[in-house]
């Protein structure tokens, strides 16, 4: 559903009951490595189950911008691989909208190829850090200009050296970012992460048959001279979208959602186990032997209780953290989230736009530099709240509003085209308003 007809204020009825099965939209983690992967591979890659937002349109796009041959159609899409070396200097900046995940990703591709680009996006994009990724790639020769370290960037192709990377922050896309430098660099590149992130990254450049191995605390690659192997790969359904679903299943006694066919790599399923610690009935059924692990999820509401989070908690499900808080207003005691400065630099400041959001809501947050507490548990009221335009946000403030008495209205709403743009339709179809009728009025 494209961004206009989603509309950008949403109107959410209060739900008597909270039951239903559903897929989610493909990872856009996996899918937007995926594409660039595959458009470096020598020959034809398949990639199905690729989500529909706006993210990965703009990766798509992007690649499109450098010559690649990236042919969409039923959810899947099919690449004609050339390398590295086939990428043109592209006409014009590249867009990459509101993706953080397309800009760092691409630059650290672009950074040791043979074409110069620029790389700008949208009002958040252009607000969010680069110099993390920037810093360490101009440390293995690259030439980038980017002022104040925000986008607009400019990479201009240089021969890169391999080094050892230590970073002071836990992110993936940092990660991968100078993984994918190292790819072409000269001599081998390690990252020493102060907690593991995702490692989608990883997954598919093993696969594709180049040389990543794990180290202390880190993964080193080692500059690949076989063109990568074009791959097939079925995207699973994104566990950060599934999420929410999961959370209104357990933000009361009862409510009962089964995901199918959801991602469940281990360095993205930290929140099912602090579902559990709230007290949420939690039921998985993995199915391993793919390039990414997935299968069933099925989460039944039960009282719950607060929960302390710690920095490597927040980082091992940092896009999960908002719709966390809305749980910790249905929570018996204060939930306590630390080390949580990064959600600050997000497509918005999440501490403050939650915080804000579920405060109009009538609940009690106190909010910190870098983390912010609430006590539950609160009845909440039905009121005006702003998305902000960040997707998750919106989410998350979507899902407060099905505890709520009273209707809700969020505005910005149409940014949940970003990641989920069929979000608003799927909340309709679990929210039960009275014996078994689903759904309410748009
Ligand atoms: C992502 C990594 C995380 C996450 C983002 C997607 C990725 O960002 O918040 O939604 O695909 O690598 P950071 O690397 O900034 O933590």
């Amino acid at each position: 559903m494209p961004r206009a007809e989603v509309g950008s204020e949403q109107r959410v009825e209060p739900a008597e009951r909270i039951a239903g099965e559903l897929r989610v939209p493909g990872d856009k983690s996996i899918a937007h490595r995926a594409l660039m992967l595959t458009t470096l591979a020598q020959g034809e890659s398949w990639i199905g189950g690729l989500p529909e937002g706006e993210d990965v349109a703009a990766t798509v796009a992007c690649l499109r911008g450098l010559g690649a041959t990236v042919q969409r159609g039923g959810g899947a899409a099919r690449i004609r691989g050339a390398g590295l070396r086939s990428f043109a200097t592209p006409h014009g900046s590249l867009d990459c909208a509101n993706s953080g995940t397309t800009m760092r990703l691409l630059l650290g591709l672009l950074a040791g190829s043979w074409v110069s680009a620029t790389l700008d996006g949208d009002a958040s994009l252009r607000r969010r850090p680069m110099a993390r990724v920037v810093e360490p790639l101009r440390s293995m020769g690259a030439s980038i200009d980017a002022s104040e370290g925000r986008p607009p960037l400019t990479v201009r192709g240089r021969r890169l050296q391999g080094r050892r990377h230590v970073l002071p922050l836990p992110s993936a896309q940092v990660k991968s970012a100078l993984l994918l430098a190292g790819l072409s660099a000269s001599g081998p590149t390690t990252v020493v992460e102060p907690v593991a992130t995702r490692d989608h990254t990883e997954r598919l450049l093993r696969a594709m048959g180049t040389d990543v191995r794990t180290t202390p605390g880190g993964v080193e690659i080692r500059p690949s001279h076989q063109p990568l192997r074009p791959i097939e790969l079925a995207v699973p359904g994104d566990f950060s979208s599934a999420a929410f679903w999961m959370a209104a299943a357990a933000s009361r006694p009862g409510g009962s959602v089964t995901i199918h066919d959801v991602g469940l790599n281990p360095t993205r399923t930290a929140f099912l186990a602090l579902l559990q610690a709230m007290g949420a009935d939690v039921q998985v059924d993995l199915e391993e032997g793919g390039i990414e692990p997935r299968g069933m999820v099925t989460v039944v509401g039960r009282p719950l209780r607060a929960v302390a989070l710690r920095a490597a908690d927040v980082a091992a499900a940092i896009d999960e953290i908002p719709v966390l808080l809305v749980l910790a207003t249905q929570a018996d005691g204060l939930t306590t989230v630390d080390g949580a400065g990064e959600l600050r630099v997000k497509e918005s400041d999440r501490i403050a736009t939650m915080a804000a959001g579920l405060r109009r809501m009538g609940a009690i947050v106190d909010e910190r530099a870098d983390g912010v507490s609430i006590d539950g548990p609160v009845a909440l009221q039905g009121a005006d709240v702003d998305g902000h335009g960040d997707h998750r946000i919106a989410m998350a403030l979507a899902v407060a509003a099905l505890s709520a008495s009273g209707p809700t209205t969020i505005s910005g709403a149409d940014s949940v085209a970003v990641s989920y743009p069929n979000f608003f339709t799927e909340l309709r179809t679990i929210s039960l308003r009275s014996q078994g009728t689903a759904g309410w009025g748009p």
